[in-house]
This record gives C-alpha cells, structure tokens and sequence, in this order.
C-alpha cells in the first residue's frame, strides 16, 4: 500500500500561509494549517494577538493547555506572570503583539486531574511553524523582540541559542533579512517551577530585569 503519510522533513507550515493580506487574514489561514501533525490532537491554532503596530513583539514556545482550550497566548498561569512582569518592567500591554513559535499545544495525555502534560516541541516542529512567525514579523516589524526562553530562542537564532548566555543583554541579529534588536529572558513558566519561594523570589525578578533591559530599549 502506498503511504500518504508526509516525511517528517517536509512538515513545514509554508503552503498554508497566504502570500498578501493583513494579520486577519493569516490568523484565518493559520487556524486550517495541517503543516505538521500537532494539529491533529489540539482543539485548536493559537495565532498571535496584538495589534499590527505594536512596538514589541514577544514570543513564547507554544501555547498550553489554558491557551489551547481559549484560543488565545499565554492566558494561562504562565501568561498572568508575564503581565504582572510586564507590568512591573514598564511594558504597555497595549505596545506588545504577543505570539509562540509554535501554534499548537503539543502535550502527552496522561491519567489523572492534570490529563495533558505539556511536552517541548521538536525542532523540526519548530521549523515546521516557522513561517507563520515570519509571517507576523514581517507584518508587524516591532521595534523589539523579547524572546521568552530556549524554544523563542531557537527558533528565531537557530539551535545553538543558550538563554543563558545572552539574557538580559540588547542583542542585534539579521532576522529574514532584516535587522532586528531583541532582548532573550527566561520563559516564565520557569518562574513557576521554582523548587521554592526563595528561588521563584529570584526567578521573578530576574526575569523582570530583563524586561526592563527590553523597556528602556523602548523607550
Ligand atoms: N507558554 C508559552 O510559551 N506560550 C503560551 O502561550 C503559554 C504558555
């Protein structure tokens, strides 16, 4: 029998994502895209939101389980922290178009209360999604992109990305061909898994630091 099964090299999220049109249009095109087999278990596409002319542009791994079920990014535990970081730092929620590098929640089912276990994207799933944040870079061009963790990273700076290494720090990088400042920090779901109250103490603010690293580059 012949498969129809796509090779794992040719997920790519390319031919779904209209080649004119303004942010409606592609979040009307993202919600049908089959590029890779994430779409398959998730109720739905998580596309960015913001307006077209926000100032910053942050950028997540992939939407959770509260993210996956509202259609919306980082409206989950994981996103309150990041508004009240925000906040803290000096970012108007109304400057930021706010996105992940992959549009579907990727999860392994398990028995119990807590029935979805959010598993890391691959890169090739990565890769596969990457279009679409192309897309909504080059429609938005922010002033600044705040990567929030390794997966952010990656994506956009390639494999060899370490938050660590440049956390913190304004960063200058040919992006698709265009020249874009963007400052990385830790995701916040992070923040969340400190061991204790001490660490996510440290955690919190560190990450708020590097937000304000990313509004005084604003400002
Ligand atoms: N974590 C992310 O990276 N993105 C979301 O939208 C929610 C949680």
């Amino acid at each position: 029998m012949v498969s129809t099964k796509a090779p794992e090299d040719a997920y790519t999220a390319a031919p779904f994502v209209p080649d004119r049109g303004g942010l409606p249009s592609l979040r009307r095109a993202a919600a049908d895209c089959h590029g890779c087999p994430l779409h398959r278990n998730a109720t739905q596409t998580v596309f960015g939101q913001g307006t077209v002319n926000a100032r910053v542009m942050l950028v997540g791994e992939q939407p959770g389980d509260q993210e996956d079920r509202q259609g919306k990014p980082f409206v989950g535990p994981a996103g309150k922290l990041l508004d009240r970081a925000l906040a803290e730092a000096g970012i108007d929620p109304a400057d930021a178009y706010v996105t992940n590098a992959v549009k579907h929640f990727k999860f392994t089912p398990t028995e119990g209360p807590k029935r979805r276990i959010h598993k890391a994207p691959t890169l090739r799933e990565m890769t596969a999604c990457a279009p679409w944040l192309a897309a909504e870079l080059a429609l938005v061009e922010p002033e600044l992109i705040v990567l929030l963790g390794a997966s952010a990273g990656k994506a956009l700076l390639g494999s060899s990305f370490r938050v660590g290494e440049v956390r913190g720090a304004l960063l200058e990088r040919e992006i698709h061909g265009r020249q874009e400042k963007l400052v990385a920090t830790v995701h916040p779901s992070s923040v969340l898994r400190a061991r204790d109250d001490a660490d996510r103490k440290a955690a919190y603010e560190g990450l708020v630091a590097d937000l304000k690293v990313a509004a005084r580059a604003l400002s």
